[in-house]
């Protein structure tokens, strides 16, 4: 198995290893550029990160030179409990005294919204976007962020953000494109549960086309990294 995935018991011991990474990722670029951008994901077993962070992190992280991106969005209100933003926001960025939170618009017209936050990003980066760290969960469906199997978004190479219509869902996405992402300085997955065992092989080590599992697009330049259960791994070979 690769060196970049780490596997562990339960879904806790990955959020506690993810936590580390996080606080050391942001100790490191806090002491180099003076500042710590990340952008954050969706999904459950983030929300378990983020929790934890706001309680046990609390004290031990330079919260105001942490600027929180987000590296997808579903289109409504950020009041609505569908939103990222709330869930991070609840989770995390409400208790913590973080430098500034920069949240994809999910209430407006989406085309407008991902042209509005690319213009964001690219003012905070003064270019194109280069995170310090870059959060992702996966889907089942071999999906990351919002970019989806055989979504139109993942051809897409000049653009840091776009709309990203999934005919499965209810509502539209946001999402960082794939040069966004690879572009970070580093890239952690969290994926827990046996639901995402199928996926997860597939991903780092099937033959299938990325197009179905555009999770195999992420390859930043020093690999991403993968914090997992060992539900999830379960079907990896190796040791787990
Ligand atoms: C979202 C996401 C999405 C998520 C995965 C995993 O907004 O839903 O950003 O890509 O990270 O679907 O979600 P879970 O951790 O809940 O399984």
């Amino acid at each position: 198995m690769s060196p970049n995935v780490h596997v562990f018991e339960d879904p806790r011991g990955l959020v506690e290893a993810a936590a580390k990474a996080f606080a050391e990722v942001a100790e490191r670029s806090v002491r180099e550029k003076r500042r710590f951008a990340v952008a954050l994901a969706g999904g459950s077993t983030p929300k378990a990160l983020y929790e934890l962070l706001a309680t046990e992190y609390r004290d031990a992280l330079a919260w105001s030179k942490l600027h929180a991106f987000f590296s997808d969005e579903r289109c409504v209100p950020p009041d609505h409990e569908d939103s990222n933003y709330r869930m991070a926001y609840l989770a995390l960025l409400s208790r913590v005294p973080v430098g500034s939170v920069r949240r994809m618009r999910g209430e407006l017209d989406p085309p407008r919204a991902a042209a509005l936050y690319e213009e964001e990003l690219k003012a905070f980066f003064g270019g194109p976007p280069s995170f310090d760290l870059i959060l992702l969960g996966i889907g089942e469906d071999g999906h990351t962020a919002s970019l989806f199997p055989q979504s139109p978004a993942l051809e897409v190479r000049n653009r840091f953000v776009v709309e990203s219509p999934v005919d499965k869902l209810r509502t539209p996405r946001l999402t960082l494109t794939i040069p966004a992402i690879n572009s970070a300085r580093k890239v952690a997955f969290l994926v827990a549960g046996e639901g995402k065992a199928e996926a997860l092989k597939e991903i780092l080590e099937g033959a299938a086309d990325p197009h179905d599992y555009p999770t195999k697009l992420v390859r930043p330049s020093n690999g991403p990294d993968w914090f997992v259960d060992r539900a999830a791994a379960s079907f990896l070979s190796g040791p787990t």
